[in-house]
């Protein structure tokens, strides 16, 4: 099938080059020229594992193209999907839908033979009823239908979760959209990925339900972890005997600084404001929303503790600042809190990460950044891991101790283990794992 994808951002080009793979022919369109321009030399505006190889074979190929012209782009497309940005609005925390409506008015005015008009982006509850009236209100002849298709897709793993989902879930109010797109994921659909149908509304309230949902899990381990820190349990044996549950599962129980990322803090935000915009309000995500920006700062005051509690003129090295590993995202990174913290603390910040250091730039202040994270460490108060990174799994212990001018780790991942972390001369701080006291 002819398909459009309009947006060459982490849902947009990875939506484009999986569907490219599946043997569509597809068009990835951005108003960007200069991502555009990269783009067809083959530079990644992203960094997601795969992703310029999955490219790269789909071009060559000659299934996937760019495009800076959107009339250009969706010509004879017979799926067009909107895959832009929505913000959150800084001041109420709704989805900014700006960027959508433009693009929509854009697609109503080029629209030329029926096309199934897809809300990809995360959008609120409504926005592709929305679509559906703007459209017919520019083009009330043209022949087209509105679908909603969430995104599942984790930073990192994005493509994996693209071409193995758990589920697809499309939202269509007529039988020709549910045809349409049911050929669009067919190549997915053979291989047993359940294809779930649902009206539009429903389908965008998944999106939000989900991403709340997982939002919530892990804010209520790391609750759990703060208990466990008075009580003398271990959050991660917690965890574990709470997974086996299979009502429960295993995954997100993993406690640490808090969730960060460009959608749970966006999409937890958007479903409060849905929550009171229809007065229905949803105290449990509100409460998360809350619990989740708390924790960030506590745990800067908690590097701040382990140093005895002054850090004026001290040096702390922080080792992970994007708000997972494997990207180079720092949207919402709790390094972002908790580096605030310690610097309104007159502390001085030594800096790495593997690959998120370019963003942080601009959205860290006065941080000294270090290419490796043992000259990060060198005569350093602390050091603390905010980015279960890889390359910071198995640090040289003892080297770091030798490089540091006061020995205190303060592990907001817990992937180091307390007694060896101990036995290296360490004092050593984790996150639900025995007692805070240093
Ligand atoms: C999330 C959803 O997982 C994905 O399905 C949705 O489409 C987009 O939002 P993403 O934001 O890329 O994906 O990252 P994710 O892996 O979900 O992690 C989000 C945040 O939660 C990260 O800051 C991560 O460190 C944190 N997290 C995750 C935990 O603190 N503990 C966990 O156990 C899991």
């Amino acid at each position: 099938m002819k398909i459009a994808v309009i947006g060459a951002g982490y849902v947009g080009l990875v939506s484009g080059a999986c569907l490219a793979d599946f043997g569509h022919e597809v068009r990835c369109i951005d108003r960007d020229l200069h991502r555009v321009e990269g783009l067809r030399a083959g530079r990644m505006p992203i960094y997601e594992p795969g992703l310029a190889e999955l490219t790269a074979r789909n071009v060559a190929e000659g299934r996937l193209s760019f495009e800076h012209d959107l009339a250009v782009g969706m010509k004879d497309a017979e799926v067009i999907f909107i895959a832009v940005g929505t913000p959150s609005r800084p001041e109420d925390g709704h989805a900014d839908l700006t960027f959508v409506y433009e693009v929509t008015r854009e697609i109503a005015q080029n629209l030329d033979g029926y096309a199934v008009i897809v809300t990809k982006s995360t959008v609120p509850v409504g926005t592709s009823d929305e679509v559906e009236r703007l459209v017919r209100s520019l083009r009330p002849e043209a022949a087209f239908s509105v679908a909603s298709n969430p995104e599942f897709l984790r930073e990192g793993a994005a493509i994996g979760d693209f071409k193995i989902p758990d589920r697809i879930v499309v939202g269509v109010e007529d039988d020709r959209a549910r045809e349409v797109m049911a050929a669009v994921y067919r190549p997915l659909f053979l291989n047993q990925a359940p294809l779930l149908f649902t009206d539009r509304r429903t389908s965008e309230l998944t999106k939000y339900a989900a991403n709340a949902f997982l939002a919530t899990k892990i804010t209520f381990i790391n609750e759990i972890a703060d208990i466990c820190e008075k009580t003398g349990a271990n959050v991660q044996d917690v965890a574990r005997g709470m997974g086996l549950d299979k009502r429960i599962g295993p995954k997100f129980l993993h406690a640490g600084p808090g969730f960060g990322g460009s959608c749970f803090p966006k999409d937890v935000r958007a479903l409060i404001k849905t929550g009171q915009d229809y007065d229905v309000p949803s105290r449990i995500v509100e409460a998360v929303a809350d619990v989740n920006e708390r924790r960030k700062r506590r745990m800067g005051r908690r590097i701040i503790a382990a140093c005895g509690g002054e850090i004026r003129d001290r040096v702390i090295a922080v080792l992970g600042l994007t708000f997972k590993p494997r990207t180079d995202d720092m949207r919402d990174a709790p390094s972002i809190a908790i580096i605030q913290t310690l610097r309104d603390a007159g502390g001085r910040v030594h800096a790495f990460d593997p690959a998120g250091m370019e963003q942080a730039r601009d959205v860290l202040g006065d941080v000294t950044y270090f290419q490796d994270p043992y000259q990060a460490v060198a005569g350093a108060d602390a050091v603390a891991i905010v980015t279960e990174w890889e390359s910071l799994r198995a640090l040289d212990l003892k080297k770091i101790h030798g490089l540091m001018r006061t020995p205190v780790l303060v592990d907001l991942r817990n992937i180091y283990v307390p007694d060896e972390a101990k036995a290296a001369g360490f004092t050593y701080i984790a996150v639900g794992r025995g007692d805070l006291e240093a």
